[in-house]
């Protein structure tokens, strides 16, 4: 399924939808460029599981976010800055099965993500418009 996104605001009201499907144990994986709306779109699961999306930022030291209170616990990490040989040493798998949803920027550098993930594409085509890909499993 590809929607074209016209602010921010759509960005999260697609990633609400989506998250009235997940269920435990769901991977989601956010590609696309710096600035393509992957935490924006995190923030927007986070509305639809019911955890407070103020509290989604851009993880900056912080590898692995964990937001309770909402209908499923929301794991929120961001593989930038990693290698994928640090990734192995995280532990992801563990992560993936505690019964929660796990929302991953930067998938490109896990090697081996669960072959049922959920795929976000964002593309960003003119000014404020973004090109979202959704492919589940
Ligand atoms: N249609 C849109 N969808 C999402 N974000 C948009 C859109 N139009 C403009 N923006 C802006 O683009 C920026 C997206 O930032 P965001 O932090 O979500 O990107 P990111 O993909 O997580 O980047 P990074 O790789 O640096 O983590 C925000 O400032 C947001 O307001
Ligand atoms: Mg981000």
């Amino acid at each position: 399924m590809t929607i074209t996104s016209r602010s921010e605001a759509e960005t999260r009201a697609a990633a609400r939808q989506l998250a009235a499907d997940l269920r435990p144990d769901d991977v989601v994986l956010l590609s696309g460029d710096l600035g393509a709306g992957k935490t924006a779109f995190v923030k927007g699961l986070a509305e639809g599981l019911g955890v407070p999306p103020e509290d989604v930022s851009s993880p900056t030291f912080a590898l692995i976010q964990e937001h309770r209170g909402g209908r499923l616990t929301l794991y929120h990490i961001d593989l930038y800055r990693l290698e994928p040989r640090e990734v192995g040493d995280l532990g992801l798998e563990e992560i993936v099965s505690s019964g929660g949803v796990v929302a991953i920027e930067w998938p490109d550098r896990w090697l081996d993500p669960p072959s049922d993930s959920v795929r976000v594409d964002l593309r960003a085509t003119v000014e404020d418009e973004r090109e979202i890909t959704i492919a589940r499993k």
